[in-house]
């Protein structure tokens, strides 16, 4: 029964992933025309802009929340989560932490499998600290955040409009403007060291990469500071690092006793150190076609039933659901989409006006097989660009050049069974 639960139980093996492959190498540089409000001037960091309501509607903001599912991954103020059969973290966290009932011998292997999507940021603590602006910006364009977590916010079929109105529902209550403060720039680098910050965050471009012991998952949901400056409402920085449970109850961050005069020289680092450029991916070369036999078997084990299938399968294998992939979710409609068994990939999939579209039919400048073109187009949205389709697998790190080498070696070679 627990085998139904989810199309899990193969006994293909995943690699652990350490950390993210994926440090982006753009941030998405805000546009000033679809910004749903705006700050005054953060010369020192600062404290002095009172945040504005933003412009987007919070009540459709609500409604999208819902038919997007973001609560399938995040803690979502006022939004009830779905069954835990629907939660993809929900669902992996309670295998994690021994809460979901199986066999001890079955959830050792599924440990042994699982580090996509042990956890997501809690949106309740999100609201309290992001500037809707910022959130707004990132469900447009995301990029990597968290060196540590493999997974990386998916991106959505969603509209400037329609991302106003969620960063709207999202946005916490506005507060009062606050004295600017005063901080060293280097007392705080030295303090980032001495209280211990770096043993959780990396600081990209400002010399701390990331931490080397995972151990917990408040290491694993530390953000990169390298992005706090634009993303940060300005007005929480120094009260966050004082007490982040002053902030917000659930904060996983652990509360550091600091002087007030550590704690703004802190912020005076995070918000205002020099900063080297992004790290980058190196660029992926397409790897030539195999010469050796390439069946389906092998193909299956090391792609197929290894990520895809987790979203697009057979509904019977998920009660009812085949996940996002299939059965549509996250605001997609159903594409009928199974990676569980030879057949059902050969048959292809329905797209979004209705058309049965084949996984083999070649697409975009180049004619790739649509099969390939997600696969590569998920490795350039890693470097911050675009592809010919949605990049798969979505939100989760793109394929390796040899993975993607086996799937178009199999493909060139006449799908063989
Ligand atoms: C499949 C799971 C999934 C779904 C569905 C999803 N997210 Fe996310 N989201 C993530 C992950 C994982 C991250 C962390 C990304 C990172 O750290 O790089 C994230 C990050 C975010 C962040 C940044 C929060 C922070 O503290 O860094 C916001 C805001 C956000 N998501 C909003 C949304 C909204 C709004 C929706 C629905 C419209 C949504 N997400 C749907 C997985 C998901
Ligand atoms: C009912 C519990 C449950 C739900 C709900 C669930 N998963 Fe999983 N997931 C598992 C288990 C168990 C495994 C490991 C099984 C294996 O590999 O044999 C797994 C493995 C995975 C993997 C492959 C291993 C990895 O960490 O990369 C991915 C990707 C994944 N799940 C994504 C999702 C997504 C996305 C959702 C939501 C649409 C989701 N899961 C919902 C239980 C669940
Ligand atoms: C045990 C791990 C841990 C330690 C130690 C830690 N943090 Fe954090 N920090 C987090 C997590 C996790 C978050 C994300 C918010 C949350 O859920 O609490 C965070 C969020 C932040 C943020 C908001 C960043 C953003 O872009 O959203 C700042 C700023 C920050 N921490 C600074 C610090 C400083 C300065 C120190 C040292 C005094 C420190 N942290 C120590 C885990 C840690
Ligand atoms: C986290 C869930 C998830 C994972 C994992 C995933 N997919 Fe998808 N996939 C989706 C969703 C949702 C859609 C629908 C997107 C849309 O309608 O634009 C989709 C659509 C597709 C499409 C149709 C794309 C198009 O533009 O028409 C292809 C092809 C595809 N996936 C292949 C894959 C392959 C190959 C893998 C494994 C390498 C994979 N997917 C892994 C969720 C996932």
């Amino acid at each position: 029964v627990l085998r139904t639960l989810h199309p899990v139980g193969l006994s293909a093996v995943v690699p652990v992933v350490v950390g993210c492959l994926v440090l982006a190498t753009s941030c998405s540089s805000p546009d000033a025309s679809t910004h749903v409000e705006q700050y005054a001037p953060e010369s020192n960091a600062s404290t002095s802009a009172a945040v504005r309501p933003p412009v987007g509607d919070p009540g459709r903001g609500r409604e999208l929340v819902e038919r997007f599912e973001c609560a399938r991954c995040h803690e979502v103020p006022d939004v009830v989560a779905p069954p835990l059969t629907k939660q993809c973290v929900g669902c992996h966290a309670a295998i994690a932490d021994g809460g979901f009932e199986a066999p001890k011998a079955l959830l050792a292997e599924w440990r042994g499998r699982l580090h996509s999507l042990p956890a997501a940021p809690s949106l309740t603590v999100a609201r309290q600290l992001l500037r809707p602006s910022w959130i707004q910006d990132f469900l447009l364009s995301p990029h990597d955040l968290r060196p540590n977590l493999a997974a990386t916010m998916p991106r959505l079929a969603i509209s400037p409009a329609e991302a106003a109105d969620v960063a709207a529902f999202l946005a916490g209550p506005p507060t009062s403007a606050l004295p600017p403060f005063e901080g060293d720039v280097e007392h705080g680098r030295q303090l980032f060291d001495d209280k211990g910050c770096s043993a959780c965050h990396a600081f990209s471009g400002a010399g701390h990469g990331p931490p080397s012991a995972v151990g917990s998952l408040a290491v694993v949901l530390a953000p990169d500071l390298r992005w706090t400056r634009e993303r940060l409402r300005p007005d929480r920085l120094v009260a966050w690092i004082e007490n982040p449970r002053a902030v917000v109850a659930d904060a996983r961050m652990p509360h550091t006793p600091l002087k007030r005069s550590e704690a703004e020289a802190l912020a005076a680092f995070v918000a205002q150190a020099p900063l080297g450029p992004a790290p980058t991916l190196p660029t992926v070369t397409r790897l030539p076609v195999l010469e050796r036999p390439v069946g389906y078997e092998e193909v299956r084990e090391q792609v197929f039933h290894k990520v895809c299938w987790h979203c697009h399968s057979q509904p019977d294998f998920a009660r009812g659901d085949g996940g996002p992939g299939m059965s549509g979710g996250f605001g997609f409609p159903p594409l009928q989409l199974d990676f569980s068994t030879y057949d059902a990939i050969q048959g292809g999939y329905v797209n979004h006006a209705g058309e049965p579209v084949s996984l083999f039919k070649p697409t975009g400048p180049e004619r790739l097989p649509v099969l390939l073109s997600v696969l590569l187009s998920r490795q350039r949205e890693e470097r911050g660009g675009r592809g010919d389709h949605r990049g798969m697998p979505l939100g989760l790190p793109a394929l390796s050049a040899q993975d993607v080498q086996l799937v178009e070696s199999w493909i060139a070679q006449g799908r063989p069974r």
